[in-house]
């Protein structure tokens, strides 16, 4: 198959289902990962097959095993996946004496071993390749810190390192790696924050607004275009200027 695939994880809905439609008419095959929205996920594979073929995986990203079989079904569809997106992601707020083992490592599992899980499974094709695109999404927080969340700041932080030193790992082979670190986006992520929280927040953005999917979604686009094929191991930081 000569068309090219892009796996988003956690793309049923939110940013990854932003992302699934940009890259569905960039003229991707579409591999949907999701983990317990398959309501959601029939639903925008329905919506993208009328653009591209689009396929569903069920897989908890966090779970290596899960994610080797879904990389293997995957590979058997669509041939493998030249562009992977690791968006699936949890947020969570407590106080930091508050965190149990429990909530930790499901924090850590899902932010940043589930990344690890998918580049490590992706990389075998892509290096066969020598051409593919890998695209993080971290979070503002994993640059300078939140109060509250220092399991999920720990994660998103882990993900960046891992984005910078796979990218001098991975660039001979003509692979790049980046991440993409949103701001304040509006989707189910944000709806434990009363209207008044949103305010706040709106506030204390330069550009006075909270982020919407697209503008995660356009930045990954570009990323995993040739025009980016130059960059490598950066963190594009789309917040509308909350952190500069
Ligand atoms: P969301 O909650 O709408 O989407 C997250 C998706 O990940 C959901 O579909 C969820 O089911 C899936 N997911 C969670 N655990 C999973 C697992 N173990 N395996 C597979 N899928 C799993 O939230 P949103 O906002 O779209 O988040 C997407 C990414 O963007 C996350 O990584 C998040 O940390 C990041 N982000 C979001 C921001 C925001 O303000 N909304 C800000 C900064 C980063």
């Amino acid at each position: 198959m000569n068309k090219k695939t892009a796996l988003v994880t956690g793309g049923a809905k939110g940013i990854g289902a932003a992302v699934c439609r940009a890259l569905a008419k960039d003229g991707y095959n579409i591999a949907l990962n999701f983990n317990t929205s398959e309501k959601e996920a029939l639903s925008l594979k329905y919506e993208l097959s009328a653009v591209t073929s689009v396929e569903i995986f069920k897989a908890d990203v966090s779970d290596s095993e899960q994610v080797k079989k879904m990389f293997s079904e995957i590979e058997n569809i669509f041939g493998g996946a030249d562009v992977l997106v690791n968006n699936a992601g949890i947020a969570q707020q407590a106080l930091f004496t508050d965190i149990t083992d429990e909530m930790w490592q499901k924090m850590i599992g899902t932010n940043l071993t589930g990344a690890f899980n998918c580049c490590r499974s992706a990389l075998p094709y892509m290096i066969r390749e020598k051409s593919g695109s890998i695209i993080n999404i971290a979070s503002m927080w994993g640059e300078v810190g939140a109060s509250m969340e220092v399991h999920y700041s720990a994660a998103k932080a882990g993900l960046i390192g891992l984005t910078k030193a796979l990218a001098k790992e991975v660039g001979l082979s003509g692979i790049t790696v980046n991440a993409v670190s949103p701001g304040v986006v509006l989707t189910d992520m944000m709806a434990q924050f009363s209207d008044e929280d949103k305010k706040v927040l709106a506030d204390e953005t330069p550009m006075g607004v909270l982020g919407t999917p697209e503008d995660i979604a356009v930045t990954v686009s570009f990323l995993a275009s040739e025009k980016a094929r130059f960059i490598t191991g950066q963190v594009v930081s789309v917040n509308g200027g909350f952190v500069i």
